[in-house]
């Protein structure tokens, strides 16, 4: 007998078969089916013939592949009794719960004593899906491996795209070709990590920003993730995600973290914007308007010095900031990277009279005040170190990270000595902000370490829910959709570096809209790479994410701050709708061009950025072709920053006289002809529908 279950939105379709009580599998999985689709029929069609030389059925690609169903290739499960016995489970259904967009299956193997249970949605608004396991055991076991829901990808695919980097590059997409055999990530640094952003796109040949056919994955968890991506000799392919290897302790109840897909046939940016959109939802914060930033670190680092530190903020002011954020060096004897991180004390010596002093300063100044805090971690030059040694976690010889150990944070006396401090200082000042960071990778891989924090967060977010959170790490270690339930913002990196960001931010917005994607304007020397970049091009880097500066504004000459007070006026006028706007990346056919348009919700309007990052072979710019506009609807089209043609631009170009009208057909078909520009600077153009006077 077979048994089908489909989930659809109007947009996509997964449909899910099984026979005779077996685990089911996906056996469709992309663009809507009408209502009406016979889905028995379907799951028949799906079935595969039987040759020489193979099994007489072929093993389901189930939902969880059985090791007992001979599965040829990565199981879903991996584990062993308490007295080391391999698991050979052999689920058969227990019962299931359906709606449109909901479904929960439920299997049992009598056998072993076990439940296995799968939850899988697909959010009719953001058309993602989300997809759950989770293992029951009557008695305690070892699990090695639990994968969420397990997706097979057409064979149609031929290209892998995952994300690596490292400090200062983070988001560096990666693109291998699906081949015969499995291509195996594991992460082992226990945090989601630079190296390992835990996000995979299979798409069709060809596919591009705008074209093509994408199957995208995003594992929402902290704590490092495998993946599996593999083809069977049969042809057949399967995704598979979960924690890290050995995750878990040994117990009786396990769970995966959510695994998010979503299949496009509108290319990466079909994909791209429904993770934009689900982020959106998920951080919307009860202030709707996101201040502009302004971070002290790269101006002082652990050098604070109460009346500069006045006189940064009211230069930071004057420039268009509206919230302060203390970095690190408040607390402790910090003085250097070497000390006082867990005395959540603020240091008398820096600040005699507490915080206040300071921040009556800053509110004076009409800003917020934010604090950094890095809760997860200690020096061995800490009292707390020297009264706790047992609360750190992995053995005492391992190798320091930044000079600093990790708190174990499974203990419930660490989250609590945590607790008490943070809610301590939050409750006597005024500080509407944290910027919560963890800069080193952990000794071991423990699935509780990702959970306690979750934990201390959700306490400390119940208990001040007006505080907003920045989740960073080193920059953007610490990137995810796990840690992005429970904060508003993250740091995507510590390069300042505009030419950096450009690549680095373009590569985050196929998962990360604009209004979680800090982005401030460094230094004119760039601390972390040298370079002297423009403030034009640092300005409007920033200005395409959520804005901030993060540099010594008293190094600002008069014609920097003028240009940086501009770009912040614009942003801070079009904030409300850009930090809603969908980011679509262009496909210039210039690869010294990065160029994204950026369109608001109702789509009436958008702006593009496109950034000329280094020297064109070609002499003048090639037409760009924009996206995502109504082919028949006419646009009005100008250039924001027209002061920046430089006078190597010589010739009539029609945006350098002044706006434009035009189809969206003929700006997607034919696209835009913008001046010449030097290598290292940034285009801004508006645009927006006319609307048709009603007849
Ligand atoms: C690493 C972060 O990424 C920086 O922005 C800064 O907060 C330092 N840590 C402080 O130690």
């Amino acid at each position: 007998m077979i048994k089908t279950w489909h989930l659809k939105d109007g947009r996509q379709s997964l449909v899910l078969s099984a026979t005779a009580g077996r685990l089911p599998e996906i056996v469709y999985w992309g663009p809507a089916l009408p209502t009406e689709e016979p889905l028995e029929s379907l799951a028949e069609l799906a079935v595969f013939d039987v040759t020489g030389g193979m099994l007489d059925e072929n093993p389901p690609l189930s939902l969880c592949p059985e090791a007992n169903r001979t599965f040829p290739g990565h199981v879903g499960l991996v584990g062993r009794t308490q007295v080391g016995q391999n698991l050979r489970p052999s689920f058969i259904f227990k019962s299931d719960q359906q709606t449109d967009e909901a479904l929960a299956l439920i299997y049992e193997d009598q056998t072993h004593d076990l439940r296995l249970a799968f939850h899988i949605s697909l959010d009719p608004v953001t058309s993602l899906i989300k997809a759950e396991t989770s293992l029951e055991s009557n008695n305690p076991i070892h699990l090695d491996w639990l994968a969420a829901p397990v997706f097979p990808v057409p064979t149609r695919t031929n290209r892998l795209i995952e994300f690596s980097g490292h400090w200062c590059s983070e988001l560096q997409a990666h693109e291998t070709e699906f081949t015969p055999g499995a291509r195996m990530r594991d992460n082992r640094t226990g945090r989601t990590d630079h190296a390992h952003f835990p996000g995979l796109l299979v798409t069709t040949p060809g596919a591009k920003n705008t074209t093509g056919e994408v199957f995208a994955f995003h594992y929402g968890w902290s704590g490092g993730h495998k993946m599996v991506a593999e083809e069977l000799a049969d042809s057949r392919r399967q995704i598979q995600f979960g924690h890290a290897r050995a995750s878990y302790p040994s117990g009786t109840h396990f769970q995966t973290a959510p695994l998010y897909a979503t299949y496009s046939d509108k290319g990466l940016n079909g994909a791209a914007i429904r993770f934009q959109k689900h982020l959106r939802q998920k951080t919307r914060f009860a202030r709707k308007t996101r201040p502009v930033h302004y971070n002290c670190w790269e101006a002082v680092y652990f050098d604070h010095d109460l009346d500069e530190l006045k006189e940064i903020a009211s230069q930071a002011a004057a420039l268009g900031a509206e919230r302060f954020v203390l970095d690190d060096g408040w607390f402790g004897r910090r003085d250097d990277d070497t000390s006082g991180l867990g005395e959540w004390w603020i240091d008398e010596r820096k600040y005699p009279d507490g915080l206040k002093p300071l921040i009556d300063h800053i509110q004076s100044l009409s800003m917020e005040f934010g604090l950094w805090f890095e809760p997860e971690m200690v020096n061995e030059d800490s009292n707390l170190f020297r009264t706790h040694p047992d609360w750190i976690l992995g053995e005492t010889d391992q190798i320091r990270g930044r000079q600093q150990l990790v708190l174990d944070m499974s203990q419930k006396e660490v989250r609590a000595y945590l607790y008490e401090r943070i809610s301590d200082l939050l409750s006597n000042n005024a500080i509407s902000y944290i910027k919560w960071d963890h800069n080193r990778v952990l000794p071991v891989v423990d699935a509780a370490q990702a959970a306690g924090t979750y934990q201390l967060i959700d306490q400390l977010r119940t208990a001040f829910p007006n505080v907003e959170i920045e989740s960073c790490s080193s920059g953007g270690g610490r990137i995810d959709l796990g840690i992005l339930e429970r904060t508003q913002r993250v740091w995507l990196s510590d390069s300042n570096d505009a030419l950096e960001r450009q690549r680095i931010q373009h590569d985050a917005a196929l998962f990360l809209p604009a209004c979680v994607t800090g982005s401030h304007v460094g230094p004119r020397t760039c601390h972390t790479s040298g370079r002297v970049l423009s403030i034009g091009l640092r300005a409007w880097t920033a200005a395409q994410r959520h804005m901030g500066f993060e540099m010594d504004p008293r190094e600002l000459d008069e014609a920097e701050a003028a240009s940086l007070q501009t770009v912040t006026t614009w942003w801070k006028a079009n904030r409300d709708w850009l930090m809603n706007a969908d980011i679509l990346r262009l496909d210039a056919d210039d690869p010294a061009i990065t160029a994204e348009l950026h369109r608001s919700e109702d789509q009436s309007g958008f702006v593009i950025f496109s950034a000329q990052t280094e020297t064109s072979r070609q002499a003048l710019p090639l037409p760009l072709r924009l996206t995502g506009l109504k082919p028949d609807t006419t646009y009005h089209i100008e250039l924001t920053n027209r002061s920046d043609i430089s006078n190597l631009s010589r010739g009539q170009p029609a945006l350098k006289a002044g706006p434009i009208t035009a189809s969206g057909q003929v700006l997607m078909a034919r696209g835009l002809t913008l001046p010449w520009q030097f290598p290292g600077t940034i285009w801004v153009l508006e645009g927006h529908r006319i609307e048709r006077p009603s007849q």
